[in-house]
């Protein structure tokens, strides 16, 4: 033991030394490093802030009639979203670890103008509004909700549809790392998959939505970006999606692969068609829990029901 040297505590071997130009070259990264961070900070700030400019949208004159608006808090803490849970109200404690910025949505397919868009700038190329919809869950439930978005007509309509276009699919983000979910249902033909017919997707009436009373959507609710059919079961209102395309044959939904009969791809509001299960005649309003006759095409009849002309 006698030819062991001791050593201070800040003994620090020759090998991990930094040469001074290496220590000089490390100070300037560092100051860079602090001012990109600054940067960072600062473009966060200022997304907040471009985000802040965007909501509350002018709400619509022709989509607000004046209805009683569910109560917010319950539009946004009863959900379906089975990328997280079945519990409805289990779905905003389990979105805690879902990342939604930065977010790209891939527009393509059968058209001439393929895109790839960021949210905010999207929504800031189409121009926001709020419209006061009805929205009828298959299982029964309704809510009134004030949306904020554009009509996917004008964002289809940038990209160009070729002639050959005949449906368009939505896809919704598939991220198991962050959707506690989908591991607790292995068989579901995940990525959430929905679609419409063209004439049903350039309806003025289908939105795509960025947000819900005057805020942007919460990742509950489907954020950032979202579909909503207001004439449609509420499983046509695909959320967090990440792909919209063009297609040629019909595409083969979530929902109508695990279960046709009982989710066909089509699935307008009928009242007078039963699901297999329950009957559709009335629903309940998620807020108040009162009971009311549903309406042929979710009352959207007048606007719709000339697509559906046999
Ligand atoms: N989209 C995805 N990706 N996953 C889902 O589970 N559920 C659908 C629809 N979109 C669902 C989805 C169903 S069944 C309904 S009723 C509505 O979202 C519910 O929307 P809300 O939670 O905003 O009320």
């Amino acid at each position: 033991m006698a030819n062991i040297i001791s050593r201070p505590d800040w003994y620090i071997p020759d090998s991990q030394v930094t040469p001074e130009h290496a220590y000089r070259n490390r100070r300037d990264f560092l100051k860079k490093a602090g001012f990109l961070g600054a940067a960072a900070l600062m473009s966060q700030a200022m997304n907040a802030q471009a985000e802040n400019s965007l909501y509350p949208a002018k709400r619509s004159g022709i989509h607000n009639p004046g209805w009683r608006l569910t109560d917010e808090e319950v539009a946004t803490s009863y959900n379906n979203f089975y990328e997280f849970t079945t519990r409805k109200t289990g779905v905003k404690d389990l979105v805690g670890l879902f990342n939604t910025s930065p977010w790209e949505v891939k527009v393509g397919g059968l058209c001439e103008k393929p895109a790839s868009f960021d949210v905010d700038g999207l929504s800031r190329q189409m121009g926001l509004e709020e419209r006061v919809y009805h929205f009828r869950c298959v299982e029964a439930w309704a809510m009134t909700v004030p949306w904020t978005g554009f009509p996917l007509a004008k964002l289809l309509r940038k990209v160009q549809p070729k002639p050959e276009a005949r449906f368009v699919k939505f896809v919704t983000a598939f991220k198991q790392d962050e959707m506690p979910g989908v591991v607790r249902l292995p068989d579901y033909p995940w990525p959430y998959t929905e679609g419409l017919r063209m004439d049903e997707a350039m309806h003025d009436l289908t939105m795509v939505v960025t947000g819900i009373y005057g805020k942007p959507l919460p990742k509950q609710n489907g954020a950032p970006i979202r579909i909503v059919v207001p004439w449609k079961y509420g499983y046509k209102s695909i959320k967090s999606i990440v792909s919209i395309e063009l297609v040629k044959e019909q595409p083969k939904t979530l929902w109508e692969t695990l279960s046709p009969e009982e989710y066909p791809f089509e699935s307008n509001v009928e009242p007078e068609v039963p699901h297999p299960r329950w009957s559709q005649a009335t629903h309940r309003i998620v807020d108040t829990g009162e009971r009311v006759r549903t309406l042929p095409y979710n009352g959207y009849a007048n606007q719709v029901a000339r697509l559906y002309k046999k």
